[in-house]
């Protein structure tokens, strides 16, 4: 039995990076007052994508459990994440927007895709 992540599950992380990308890029050029629906949609599919990933790491981890290398790009991926959803919040909830806040919505959600990318490929190579 296989006790890597699967293909699709890589796909459908990457479509999830993909949606919340473009609309956060939208929310960007839009600028506020943000559209409460594209705001609705940025949020539920970065969420959406956190549950996901937990799900199948977890999935994944009672198979075999995660080596240390793994666990800890888990670990800092988990917490670039965290990071991004805490900053955005900052910004859907500002009046104007927290430059500081700004920039590290910009740094934090770059991060993680690479950090996510890492994750995953360590975790797809497992035997
Ligand atoms: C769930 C909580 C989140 C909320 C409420 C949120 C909210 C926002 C808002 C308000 C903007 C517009 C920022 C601006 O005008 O400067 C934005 C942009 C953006 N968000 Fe989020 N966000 C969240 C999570 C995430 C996550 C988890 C990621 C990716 C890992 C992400 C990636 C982006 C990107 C790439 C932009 C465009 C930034 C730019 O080009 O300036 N967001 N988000």
């Amino acid at each position: 039995m296989k006790m890597g992540i699967s293909q699709i599950k890589i796909m459908v992380t990457a479509g999830f990076f993909v949606v919340i990308f473009v609309s956060g890029y939208w929310l960007y050029r839009e600028g506020q007052p943000f559209t409460e629906r594209m705001i609705t949609v940025h949020k539920l599919f970065s969420l959406g994508m956190i549950v996901y990933l937990v799900m199948a790491i977890l999935g994944i981890s009672k198979t075999a459990p995660l080596g240390q290398a793994e666990l800890i790009a888990c670990i800092v991926t988990g917490m670039l994440l965290l990071g991004a959803v805490i900053t955005g919040g900052v910004l859907s909830a500002a009046k104007n927007l927290p430059p500081l806040a700004q920039a590290l919505h910009k740094a934090l959600p770059a991060l993680s895709i690479l950090s996510t990318a890492a994750t995953l490929y360590l975790l797809y190579r497992r035997p």
